[in-house]
């Protein structure tokens, strides 16, 4: 039996984020061009859905291996996860037909002395009928939305267990396709420009984004807008990353440095607000997220210079250069589990509080460049208070100078501390984290 192109690509994807710890979105978006679109579809609905039930697959596997799956090799439990979710989350793919792929990709593998283990197992558990016992409620939204449960108990106490288990949904949903135009766009004729504003505003599948200025909505990516974005036309971000940019290109009079830039979304869409009136200096600690950066700059044509250095220490600035910082600091990035799904099972507990400590660090060092009437923004895409309220409290009780103000946010969804937030449940975006500091008057 031949496998398909699709099953073999869903199976290296799934095997390079478990081994590398790559992400998804990237894996996805760098590995898929030899495909066919039909073969380049399928296999990303099975890498993604496999990653959005994982947890779910996993515990099947154990009730009919009768062995934990993390005792189970890493590559037979990717060739189980696979066939598991066509047989109990696809409708189109026949049990027998998922079984006898899953055994012939076994042999694929070089695993050919497992094939009977894993005919066995999938045969037993195709007969699963759904029932999930669980010990309680938050179990079971642990359980059924395959999210770790310390981090289902964490939300509960955040956000409520009714929210909890909206947020855990809507992790599990197909996220939008945000994206905007680009300094490159900008650059363009009259007619070149008038032709792209057409299309985009003539398609019924496209709309205007109803919160952020100059977003657009799409509900998938057509060949054509893939197209005009490898040109640098257009160019895919979420909207509330959109709404961040806006934010500080609304706080600064032209000179910014953005501390934390690659790969350079938020950069790049503030650079576009100065056209040639003003700049963005975009510090970025690692040299191959700097280079990605630098290219991403040059394809949107868009006014930015790339720093690589390192934000905990001392910067090579003098205060007073830039009228705003931005610290879009490295987090978790649970408020983008709908993109990359597998950020639920690498984020601890340990993590959040290392984070944590180098948030601060980072908002604390570039708190001293500021000028008398600079503002500070920071942000994140993590939902974890610990790294968004947190880190804003105990950054003011060091520095009894700076006073949280609320720069205009245009809506609130949450407002405590004058800061903004989203979710990917009550605004269908990422999850985002935004507050703006100043020095006191
Ligand atoms: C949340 S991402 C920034 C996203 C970016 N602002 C954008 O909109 O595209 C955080 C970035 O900070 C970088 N980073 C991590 N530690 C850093 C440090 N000590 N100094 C500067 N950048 C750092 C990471 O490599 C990552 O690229």
């Amino acid at each position: 039996m031949k496998i398909s192109r699709a099953r073999r690509h869903a199976y290296s994807i799934l095997l390079r984020i478990e081994r590398d710890r790559a992400y998804s979105s990237e894996v996805l978006a760098a590995n898929s061009d030899g495909l066919a679109k039909k073969d380049r579809a399928l296999s990303h609905k099975l890498s993604l859905g496999v990653l959005r039930k994982q947890m779910l697959l996993d515990h099947v596997v154990s009730l009919y291996s009768r062995k934990p799956a993390n005792k189970i090799d890493i590559e037979i439990l990717i060739v189980l996860r696979i066939a598991l979710y066509q047989i109990h989350f696809l409708d189109r793919i026949p049990d027998f037909s998922a079984i006898n792929e899953a055994v012939e990709m076994t042999r694929h593998i070089r695993k050919k002395s497992a094939a009977g283990f894993v005919n066995a197992v999938l045969r037993k558990a195709s007969k699963w009928n759904g029932d999930i016992e669980a010990a309680s409620d938050v179990e079971r939204i642990s359980l059924e939305s395959s999210h770790p449960l310390w981090l289902v108990k964490r939300w509960c106490s955040q956000f409520g267990i009714d929210r909890a288990a909206s947020i855990c949904r809507s992790n599990n949903k197909e996220p939008n396709s945000a994206f905007r135009l680009t300094s490159a766009f900008d650059a363009l004729n009259e007619t070149a420009k008038n032709v792209i504003k057409k299309r985009i505003e003539g398609d019924p599948r496209i709309e205007k984004s109803k919160t952020v200025d100059g977003a657009f909505v799409a509900a998938r990516i057509e060949d054509w807008l893939r197209d005009l974005s490898e040109k640098g036309l257009v160019y895919f971000q979420d909207e509330a990353s959109q709404e961040v940019a806006g934010i500080v290109a609304k706080t600064s009079k032209g000179s910014v440095l953005d501390l934390c830039a690659a790969p350079g979304s938020k950069a790049t869409l503030i650079a576009r607000g100065f056209a040639d009136a003003g700049f963005v200096v975009a510090g970025e600690y690692h040299l191959h997220r700097a280079k990605a950066l630098k290219q991403n700059a040059l394809v949107q044509q868009a006014r930015v210079f790339p720093v690589c250095l390192d934000g905990t220490r001392p910067l090579p600035f003098n205060v007073g250069t830039f009228d705003t910082i931005l610290v879009d600091a490295p987090c978790s990035g649970t408020g983008t589990i709908r993109r990359n799904p597998e950020i639920r099972y690498r984020v601890s507990e340990a993590v959040l509080n290392e984070l944590h400590t180098k948030q601060l660090r980072l908002l604390f060092n570039a708190s001293k460049l500021l000028n008398d009437r600079g503002v500070l923004i920071y942000s994140t895409c993590s939902l974890e208070s610990i790294e968004n309220e947190d880190v804003i409290e105990e950054f003011l009780q060091m520095q009894a100078s700076f006073e949280v103000f609320d720069p205009g946010f245009g809506r609130s969804a949450g407002t405590e501390l004058g800061t903004l937030r989203t979710f990917p449940d009550l605004n269908d975006t990422d999850g985002f984290f935004v507050s703006s500091l100043r020095l006191r008057g």
